[in-house]
């Protein structure tokens, strides 16, 4: 009987080890999970963040383009059109292009061209309207052309050519039979007063300074004949809940992701993590990261988003400092999260 029980202690003792064993191997797992779980939650809210971060301040000490860190207003200008850092010990020229414009704009979309193009066809309703209403026969500019998908509006009231600086869009435009040429639009290869209308729509937004916006503006004026009207598009600061965009900007100077989503629907979350990082590996922008909750590349585009009012004043400060350039301001308005200003020559 006694032998009995002592078994029966063993077997309990034994059971009861195992039993502690499985819980603690459970609780491990348990952890582990949570772990994860936390891990992923931080990732998803990381990416929910940065919808659009701030530009980071580095960037303003060679060039600002905020209003409250203006370079033109913390710095003096030397003769020669430079413009002089703060701390005095650095020239720029603000007319070459910073590296916040070829990091952040150009190699962007020279890497995205390929989903920026799968996503643009046709103009929107009210740059359409606009060429609609130029003269039939007439020579359209447009300034930063993208895909090109305002081209064909333009061939059909008279004819278009499209500048642009992204080779990769570029390509896009040229694979479509459409003229155009590789140009900075701050320094625009065309003699004055060549076009009967210009376009620069959504262009401005990626400018990073006041001057050099005035550049591009006085640029667009520039090549535009005398009685022709040159349309403005840029991001608005001000974004209406149902805006194009779905942005919401909390400061003027910003870097915006664009995600490049890359495998079919329905493929592992592995592997469209290991075609991102293909897509990183072989994009111009050396930025470029790796987004592993939604298995994307991702770039990130400088943008100067614009307050209600701020395009006009640059026009008229640029007309007033550029006694040449006769122009006035004859339209403007809000549109689907962008200002819009049309002007004239004179
Ligand atoms: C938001 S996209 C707009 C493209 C086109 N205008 C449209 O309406 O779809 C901005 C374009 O401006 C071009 N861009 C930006 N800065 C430029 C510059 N300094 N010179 C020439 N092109 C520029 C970019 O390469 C890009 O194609």
């Amino acid at each position: 009987m006694a032998a009995h029980n002592k078994r029966e202690l063993k077997r309990l003792k034994k059971a009861e080890k195992k039993a502690a064993k499985e819980l603690r191997k459970k609780e491990r797992a348990a952890a582990q999970a949570a772990a994860e779980q936390a891990r992923i939650e931080e990732k998803k809210a990381k990416a929910i963040s940065a919808k659009s971060t701030p530009l980071p301040p580095s960037y303003f000490n060679t060039y600002s383009s905020s209003s409250k860190n203006r370079l033109d207003a913390t710095t003096g200008r030397d003769d020669g059109g430079y413009a002089v850092a703060s701390n005095k010990r650095m020239r720029i020229n603000e007319m070459a292009t910073p590296f916040c414009e070829t990091e952040h704009v150009q190699k962007v979309y020279d890497s995205i061209a390929k989903q920026w193009h799968g996503t643009r066809y046709k103009p929107w309703p009210k740059v359409a309207a606009f060429i609609e209403r130029q003269p039939k026969g007439s020579l359209f500019g447009d300034i930063g052309c993208g895909n090109g998908k305002n081209w064909f509006a333009c061939v059909d009231q008279g004819y278009g050519v499209g500048s642009d600086f992204s080779m990769a869009l570029l390509n896009i435009c040229n694979g479509m039979g459409q003229e155009v040429h590789s140009a900075d639009a701050l320094h625009l290869p065309y003699r004055d007063n060549i076009f009967d209308a210009v376009l620069s729509i959504a262009v401005l937004h990626h400018i990073s300074s006041e001057s050099r916006r005035m550049r591009l503006m006085s640029e667009a004026v520039r090549v535009l004949r005398p009685g022709g009207q040159a349309l403005f598009y840029a991001w608005a600061l001000e974004q209406e809940l149902a805006s194009r965009s779905g942005h919401v900007f909390q400061e003027q100077d910003v870097l915006v992701p664009w995600h490049v989503k890359v495998g079919e629907q329905g493929a592992k979350t592995e592997e469209r993590v290991k075609e991102a990082r293909e897509v990183v590996e072989r994009a111009v922008a050396s930025h470029g990261e790796v987004d592993e909750v939604k298995g994307a590349a991702v770039f990130q585009r400088y943008c100067h988003v614009y307050e209600k009012g701020e395009l006009e004043l640059l026009f008229e400060r640029m007309v007033r400092e550029h006694p040449t350039v006769e122009a006035r301001i004859i339209d403007s308005y809000h549109d689907s999260g962008n200002w819009a200003m049309c002007v004239e020559k004179m």
